[in-house]
This record gives C-alpha cells, sequence and structure tokens, in this order.
C-alpha cells in the first residue's frame, strides 16, 4: 500500500471526550489521506469490479454549543475506487461554508438538532428549522459525473470530484437552485440521467418538487402543498411518477407557534403517499391514505397494472419511550436504534384507479438503510440489501439479502466489535441478471482499530466477503453510501489507472 497523509484538520473535541457519538466506533478522524495499491488483506478483488463506493460520514470537528446530535457532525466523504483488481482510497472534508467559518471562529458557530436554535452564535444558517449548519454529512450520489453530498435538514447540494473528493463548490443549477435547498435524499435515476429531489420548510406551501436532467439543468419545479411544516427525509421513483410522503411526525404546531421544535409522532393520523407524475404540477398529485408511521428511508417503488408498488422500512415506533440504561448520551440517541424504531421492510400498494392503498409486511426481521441494483431504481425489481443493527445503539452490525419475489433472505453478521456502513451494489462489468455484481462496505473495527472495504458477492452474502482491503487508519463509522460505474465518471476510462484519474 503506497499511502500519503494529505493534512490534518485542528479538533477542539475535549480529549477526555464522553459522547458516546463521537468516541469508540464513532470517534472522528482528524486526518486525510491518499492511498494507492490498497493492501488485499484476504481474497482478491475481483477483476470486473470496476467503478467507486463513495461514504459520506458525520465527523465532527468541534463540540457542539450545548448537546451534539449524532447527524450534526461535519460531512466527510471516503471513496475507494476499484479497476484492474486493484483498488485506492481517499477521504476528505466535504469544505461547506459552515466548515470554513468554524475553522476561522475555532469553535461551533450554529446550533445543531438537539439545541434550541437561540443557542447559535450565528443568526443566519441552513436548514428547515434554522440557525443550523449545513454540514453536507448525510447523503452523497452521483449525478452528471459529479459527487453531491446532502445535508439532512434541507441545505445545498456540495459538488465534489468523485475522486479526488475535492470540493468544486456549490449545485447553482443555472442560479435557480431553491432558496430553501434540498432534502437529504435526492434521487439519481440511472436509467435517465435525471436528478429527482424535493425540499420543505416552515412556510406555505411547505414542499417543493423538482427534477435536474442529465445536463445538470434544472427543467421542472412545482409546489406540494401539505397542510402543514413536515419533516420527510426520503422520496421514490418510477418511470413515470415521483412519491412524496407526508408522515404524522412532525413538529408540534402549538409549540411551533411559540417558536419550540419538538417533533412528536401522532399515532392517529394517517401517513399520506403523494404521487405525481415526473414532470407534473401540484394539480395532479394524488395522494393516498396509508397507516400512520414514519419512513425514513425507501427503497425503490415501480408500476404494475393500476398500482404503484412501493417499497420503504415502516417504523412500529417512531417516537420510542424506552430509552434504557446508560450515560445520559446513550439514553438520549438510544431512539436511533433500529430495534427500537422497528424498522421492517414493508410494501404499500397504491391503486392509481382506485384511490385505495393496501399496505402488508414483507418480512419480521428488522432492517433498514436498504439498498438495491441501481440499474432497477423505478422499475421492477426483486433484491434488497439492508443493513442490521446492534440493539440500542446506531450502528450497522451486519447485513440481509431480501428476495421481494420470495421471501428468502440470507444474512451476514460481522464480528462483535465491527460495523459496517450501508452498502452499495456494484453490478460486475458486463453483468445481465439484477443480482450479477458485488456488495461494498466500509468497516470500523474495534477489536483490530483498523477499518477495512468488503467486498462481498451480492448473491451469496453469507460466504462472507470475496475481499477484504485495508484502509490507512481506523475511520469513523457512517451511514450514506453509494456505487458508481467507472463509465459515469470524467477520466476514468481514458487514464493509465484509476489513481491516475484520481490524481495519485
Ligand atoms: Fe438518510
Amino acid at each position: 500500500m503506497d499511502v500519503e497523509l494529505l493534512g490534518r484538520v485542528l479538533s477542539t473535541l475535549p480529549d477526555d471526550d464522553d459522547h458516546p457519538y463521537r468516541t469508540g466506533p464513532w470517534r472522528p478522524q482528524t486526518s486525510e489521506w491518499k492511498a494507492d495499491d490498497l493492501t488485499v488483506v484476504e481474497g482478491e478483488i475481483p477483476a470486473d469490479l470496476d467503478g467507486i463506493y463513495l461514504r459520506n460520514t458525520e465527523n465532527p470537528v468541534h463540540p457542539a454549543i450545548d448537546r451534539y446530535h449524532p447527524f450534526d457532525g461535519d460531512g466527510m466523504v471516503h471513496v475507494v475506487g476499484f479497476r484492474d483488481g486493484k483498488a485506492f482510497y481517499r477521504n476528505r472534508f466535504v469544505k461547506t461554508d459552515g466548515l470554513l467559518a468554524e475553522r476561522e471562529s475555532g469553535g461551533p458557530l450554529w446550533a445543531g438538532i438537539a439545541e434550541r436554535p437561540e443557542k447559535a452564535v450565528r443568526t443566519d444558517g441552513w436548514g428547515a428549522r434554522g440557525r443550523m449548519k449545513d454540514a453536507s454529512s448525510t447523503d452523497v450520489v452521483v449525478h452528471a459525473g459529479v459527487a453531491l453530498t446532502s445535508f439532512y435538514q434541507c441545505g445545498d447540494l456540495y459538488r465534489l470530484d468523485p475522486l479526488t473528493l475535492e470540493t468544486l463548490g456549490k449545485s447553482e443549477w443555472n442560479g435557480s437552485f431553491p432558496s430553501c435547498g434540498v432534502s437529504a435524499h435526492t434521487k439519481s435515476d440511472e436509467n435517465t440521467g435525471e436528478l429527482l429531489f424535493f425540499n420543505y420548510g416552515k412556510d406555505a406551501p411547505y414542499m417543493h418538487y423538482g427534477v435536474v436532467d442529465a445536463e445538470d439543468k434544472l427543467v421542472h419545479y412545482t409546489e406540494v402543498p401539505l397542510p402543514g411544516p413536515r419533516l420527510p427525509h426520503d422520496m421514490a421513483f418510477t418511470e413515470n411518477y415521483a412519491i412524496l410522503n407526508d408522515c404524522p411526525l412532525f413538529w408540534d404546531p402549538e409549540l411551533l407557534k411559540k417558536g419550540a421544535h419538538a417533533a412528536r409522532f401522532y399515532r392517529d393520523t394517517p401517513t399520506r403517499l403523494g404521487v405525481i407524475p415526473r414532470r407534473g404540477g401540484s394539480a395532479e398529485i394524488k395522494w393516498f391514505d396509508a397507516d400512520p408511521t414514519y419512513v425514513l428511508h425507501w427503497v425503490n417503488a415501480y408500476e404494475e397494472g393500476d398500482e404503484i408498488v412501493l417499497d420503504g422500512f415502516f417504523q412500529g415506533d417512531p417516537e420510542p419511550r424506552d430509552t434504557g440504561d446508560g450515560s445520559f448520551y446513550q439514553r438520549m440517541f438510544r431512539f436511533l436504534a433500529l430495534d427500537r424504531m422497528q424498522t421492517r421492510l414493508h410494501r404499500w400498494r397504491l391503486n392509481m384507479k382506485t384511490g385505495q392503498c393496501r399496505e402488508e409486511r414483507l418480512t419480521d426481521t428488522i432492517t433498514e438503510f436498504g439498498v438495491l441494483n441501481n440499474l432497477r431504481g423505478g422499475r421492477d425489481y426483486r433484491y434488497a440489501y439492508a443493513a442490521t443493527g446492534v440493539e440500542g445503539w446506531f450502528l450497522f452490525n451486519g447485513f440481509v439479502r431480501h428476495d421481494l419475489k420470495t421471501g428468502a433472505e440470507e444474512r451476514i453478521t460481522l464480528p462483535d466489535g465491527v460495523y459496517g456502513s450501508e452498502p452499495a451494489f456494484a453490478p460486475r462489468l458486463g453483468s445481465k441478471a439484477e443480482d450479477d455484481g458485488y456488495l461494498v462496505t466500509l468497516t470500523t473495527d474495534m477489536n483490530e482499530d483498523h477499518s477495512e472495504c468488503l467486498i462481498f458477492d451480492a448473491a451469496r452474502l453469507a460466504d462472507g466477503p470475496l475481499a477484504r482491503v485495508r484502509l490507512p487508519e481506523r475511520i469513523s463509522s457512517g451511514t450514506h453510501a453509494t456505487w458508481a460505474p467507472g463509465s459515469a465518471l470524467p477520466g476514468w476510462s481514458t487514464a493509465d489507472s484509476p489513481a491516475t484519474a484520481a490524481g495519485l
């Protein structure tokens, strides 16, 4: 392995930090590395694995003003690229306006999600709530050959070179980027090259939906009127429709009038699912009522006869009260654990003719953070790959391959003390079948104090990794990730090697 330390940031986190989401597997990194010809600890990197795995991370540089929430950390992106049976790695901070301003000030300037906005030093800021830092640490997708990172409560899309991870700027869409930003999850349709998105806020109409074309131009933007401010996180799409949601977990309207932001789950209020033609206006939205829940992440959707089939993770308890034992922060953030939210793969069937919604639980197994072969995005599909969680913690300890046609599940559990990231499916070069490819993830190994990139045969997860590739140092646990094939990356095919393309 050929490793170079590019630099370190000056962290002002305390040496005796006891926050459970800034220590242990969530210990943030201060270093930025580049490494070529990564050491393969076990197995072989498949020669037909060709492209990049990107993962975003909440990686705080400064303490919070008062209380750090695990979603507040500054964005750091990791990339592992594969070509010709070799791999390179790079990690870099997303150079957000907030990160640069706090670097100048040497401490926190904005109030996180677990803090009252009045705590913020600065009166400006980002987020549907306001006076937050757009840390761009939630999702990462690749659109028009550029990696885009996003903020979980509406903000900018930061543009990163997908290979060097250099921050190139922010999406501007020819001056038409929405003033209220873009939500955590945009959807990249690999079949059309389009990027679908929504945003939300405290002012009517409370939501917008839009489409950016393959040339990165905003080509559609419309209002999505809601009954009040909502907190949606994700959306879905089919070949002809986009699907938005109005889940009954939102800021208490009475407290909001007094300026307090307290998210509550309204157990007797239906979930509403809104179906809109991909280039349709607000008058064309069809709303469907469904059982009350909160859906953090959808997996996929597709059209089948008169119905739209929508798959996502139904939360059995979106507002868990059982906080268990442990430190103040352990109890405070236990609601983020998958077992507490009881997240299970669920299917909603929306009949466009009758307006009826039928729904069913697809499995008793608790998983979340589901991914698929992105070429099946919006199309009929069979396989979803999702993460399993450590009881009581926001940490992933394995993966399940859900066969949605048969209900069969295949599971891989990581060793105790080893935590994974959201996986991504990488189609094998020249693959024809949906599951003909690899599942890629990054680990945080607390036993060996290191990190690895694991590559599984997606059709044979239980066999364990085909290859384990060592990273330069132990990285923080993190969540959202994506795969981009080399063919979608500028300069990839013409460079002597992916490392050359990445400037290594
Ligand atoms: Fe998310």
